[in-house]
């Protein structure tokens, strides 16, 4: 794998691989900080970020290595000069390319030009770390994620794409509830049937609030994403019955847990006494992105050396 732009690239095998090693990252962090040494990476943001710049530029340095951001929020990639160029500059100085893009192409496009990886860290169609993110946290959770449902709630949006991709990987079955005008991209069926290799995980659209029952997750994100603030007013109006409430939560007939990617819009998407309730995850999806991130880089920069220490540490376990 060079380059980690979508999760429908990825197999099982290695999705687990990387959630096995984002447990041992989190757990050991000290045995993998002369893992990237001499390495760094650049953060290409076209649009603003807490999360995904700081947990990148945080977990090379936790690594040994060194991270760049630049600030590309005045102007779009390629506007100053070609993506083509630009790759071919990048890849002469740093290991790894961490773009977050207006358009899903622009990430494409630098990948298919530079010959060190490019990691996806959120574009309009999809945000791969932060789904990788919330399965590892489900994961601590549950342990075995076959049979647990994710019912998605909103705007079917970039984080929705994913997280349906991420559902099919881990055997969950996933149903996002969206007005059929904010419906997951067309193609989300037909990407989950490919993914999957659970005879029992499902994925299916609704646009009623009956898809709620028997959730064992509800997942929101803002229902306005960044570039789309134009349609602030038409959205909030169409998406207003979707708000997730206690009522909506109880409507599950479980204890369910609450997840949202943040940053939330409090009292829009979501109400304050859900999200800061028991059963929000939202902090611990956070703190997770870093781990995550951490394990992905090593795999894309470090394979070898992060095969050995796995194949190690299984070793060790057996002797235990
Ligand atoms: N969840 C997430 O990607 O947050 P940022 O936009 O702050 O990076
Ligand atoms: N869907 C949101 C996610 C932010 C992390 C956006 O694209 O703005």
């Amino acid at each position: 794998m060079k380059d980690f732009l979508s999760l429908k690239d990825l197999t099982v095998d290695l999705w687990k691989q990387l959630l096995h090693a984002s447990a041992e990252v989190k757990v050991r962090p000290s045995n993998f900080r002369q893992m990237l040494v001499g390495k760094s990476s650049v953060l290409l943001f076209e649009k603003s970020s807490l999360r995904t710049r700081l947990t990148f530029e945080l977990g090379m340095k936790q690594l040994g290595g060194d991270a760049v951001y630049l600030d590309h929020q005045e102007s779009r990639l390629g506007g100053r000069e070609s993506l083509t160029d630009m790759a071919r500059n990048l890849e002469r100085w740093f290991d790894c390319i961490v773009a977050r893009t207006f358009s899903h192409e622009t990430a494409v496009k630098l990948a298919e030009h530079a010959s060190v990886p490019v990691i996806n860290g959120l574009s309009d169609a999809e945000h791969p770390c932060q789904a990788l993110a919330d399965v590892f946290t489900l994961q601590e959770k549950w342990g075995e994620l076959q049979a647990k449902t994710l019912v998605f709630i909103g705007d079917g949006n970039n984080v929705c794409t994913s997280l349906i991709h991420a559902a099919a990987l881990s055997g969950m079955s996933l149903v996002a509830v969206t007005p059929s005008s904010h419906q997951p991209h067309s193609k989300a069926a037909e990407d989950f049937q490919r993914l999957s290799t659970s005879a029992t995980a499902s994925y299916r659209w609704t646009d009623s609030l009956d898809g709620l029952q028997g959730a064992d997750v509800v997942y929101t994100d803002t229902w306005v994403s960044m570039g789309q603030e134009e349609e602030t007013r038409e959205r909030v109006q169409v998406l207003q019955s979707y708000q997730v409430t206690p009522e909506l939560m109880a409507s599950t007939g479980r204890n369910s847990y609450f997840m949202h990617c943040l940053p939330a819009h409090r009292n829009q998407e979501v109400t304050d006494s859900v999200i800061d309730s028991p059963q929000s995850l939202v902090f611990e999806q956070a703190e997770n992105r870093l781990h995550v991130q951490k394990a992905l880089l090593l795999l894309l920069l470090a394979p070898q050396e992060l095969g050995r220490y796995m194949l190690l540490e299984k070793f060790a376990g057996w002797k235990g």
